[in-house]
């Protein structure tokens, strides 16, 4: 499952609706850079590392070996989790990979000084920075390293050292570096453990794995709008990889769009609209659309299907789950980004430049707009599409705008949003998402 645009699309509410039929839940790459938000009735879960599987009981979840992991903010979450269910999943049904990297307060103060791409401030690139540079410490690698006080010294000097390059005040002192290992290493243990073979072992038993991606295609470091992108592959090729087992047990992959585009952080976006104004505000403001991890204002625009397309060249998605439906309801008429111009040539690839990127300029499909409706509405209309009709309980104006998504990517639409709550979803009757979907599971 993974998110088709520049994150932020609505995975969280689809792999809550998913596990509730998995066994296995795993996040395979990224942070707590992410931020998923489950709305169960009353009940407003925000996460940011905790698979969004959680709320299944069922569901064993793992956070994999292509992740980087913040462990103050694991246990925060976990905190949290027990708070509202009693349940403590560490070790029970919740795994880290030993081979995951681990992000100490030095990655954070280094990612505050980042200013081009507008990251989260979480430390993210720096963690997978020193993985890359084979200098990261892994949850493995902890007792090693904190029986080895030269070690200690030595890493906090260049610590220090790249601190200060940066501009950054904070220093790493050794003995607290070695105090947040201790505590790492002791508060995690009876996660830690060889998270690649259970999985692959629990696919040889038969057992189902739902893969959970985080940010999106057009963030990824290798294929995204570089270098306003994340430091991970956060596309299907990395998914099994990231989670330690084989990409032929993939046997279908979703890709989650909303049905316009939004974007966080710098970095070009040719179907931008103005928050201050028109589709754009109302995108905004009745999508809610600010970061779950950093509060900040998501920037808003049309449907690129330019974008998506690129998403679908790396995905091969075999369905598209389509969320936030309800929040383009009452606006005259809705728009399609179908090509770009750049520089007076008509493309339908996203450029590898992001100068070139920026030049380009949406052309767009039009048509027609649909009436707004009342929560309550949307899922009375989601729970009679339950009976049996599935999409074609949607009026006629939305499933063209539907089929034109669908002509245009070749995906066809498994599932649509039309509000945040668990209920407010229609599936089509004969995708994966033609589940039944319980009030809540907790
Ligand atoms: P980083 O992942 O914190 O390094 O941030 C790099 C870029 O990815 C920034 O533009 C962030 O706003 C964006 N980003 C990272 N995680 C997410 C996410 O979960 N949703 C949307 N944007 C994200």
């Amino acid at each position: 499952m993974l998110g088709a645009q520049w994150g932020d699309e609505g995975k969280g509410k689809a792999i809550d609706q998913l596990a509730a039929h998995s066994d296995w839940a795993v996040r395979f790459q990224g942070g707590n850079n992410a931020g998923h938000t489950i709305v169960v009735g009353d009940t407003t879960l925000k996460m940011h590392l905790l698979p969004s599987g959680i709320t299944s009981h069922n569901c064993k979840l793992v956070l994999g070996c292509g992740m980087v992991i913040d462990p103050w903010v694991l246990d925060r979450e976990l905190k949290q989790w027990a708070d509202l269910t009693g349940e403590r999943p560490e070790g029970d049904r919740l795994f880290i990979s030993e081979r995951a990297a681990v992000i100490l307060p030095f990655h954070r103060y280094y990612d505050s000084a980042e200013e081009l791409v507008g990251t989260t401030g979480r430390g993210i690139g720096p963690a997978y920075r020193d993985r890359t540079e084979r200098v990261g410490i892994r949850f493995v690698d902890l007792p090693k390293a904190m029986a080895d006080a030269d070690y200690i010294a030595d890493i906090s000097e260049r610590m220090n050292k790249q601190l200060a390059t940066a501009g950054v005040t904070e220093k790493i002192e050794p003995g607290d570096l070695l105090a947040d290992m201790s505590w790492i290493s002791g508060r995690f243990s009876p996660a830690i453990a060889a998270t690649g073979p259970m999985l692959s072992e629990a696919l040889e038993r038969g057992e189902s794995v739902l893969l959970e991606g985080a940010q999106g295609a057009m963030l990824d470091i290798d294929q995204g709008t570089y270098p306003f992108v994340t430091s991970s592959v956060t596309c299907r090729a990395n998914a099994t990889h990231g989670a330690g087992i084989h990409p032929g047990h993939i046997e279908q992959c979703f890709g989650i769009t909303k049905a316009y585009t939004t974007r966080v952080g710098n970095g070009p976006f040719p179907s931008e609209l103005s928050l201050e104004e028109g589709p754009g505000k109302q995108m905004s403001e009745v999508g809610h659309e600010f970061g779950t991890t950093t509060g900040r204002p998501r920037r808003t625009g049309w449907l690129d299907l330019v974008a998506l397309n690129e998403s679908q060249r790396l995905n091969g998605y075999s369905g598209l789950v389509v969320t936030k439906l309800d929040v383009l309801g009452g606006l005259d008429e809705l728009k399609i980004c179908v090509a770009y111009d750049l520089d007076g040539e008509k493309i339908q690839h996203l450029p590898a430049s992001a100068d070139d990127l920026s030049r380009c300029k949406p052309i767009y499909e039009e048509h027609p707009g649909f009436p707004a409706l009342s929560a309550e509405d949307w899922i009375k209309l989601a729970s009679d599409s339950r009976k049996g009709s599935g999409l074609d309980e949607l009026p006629a104006d939305i499933r063209n705008y539907l089929g034109r998504i669908e002509d245009l990517t070749g995906i066809p639409v498994v599932s649509v949003g039309v509000g945040p709550d668990r209920l407010a979803s229609i599936a089509s009757t004969d995708g994966p998402f033609d589940v039944q979907l319980n009030e809540a599971t907790f």
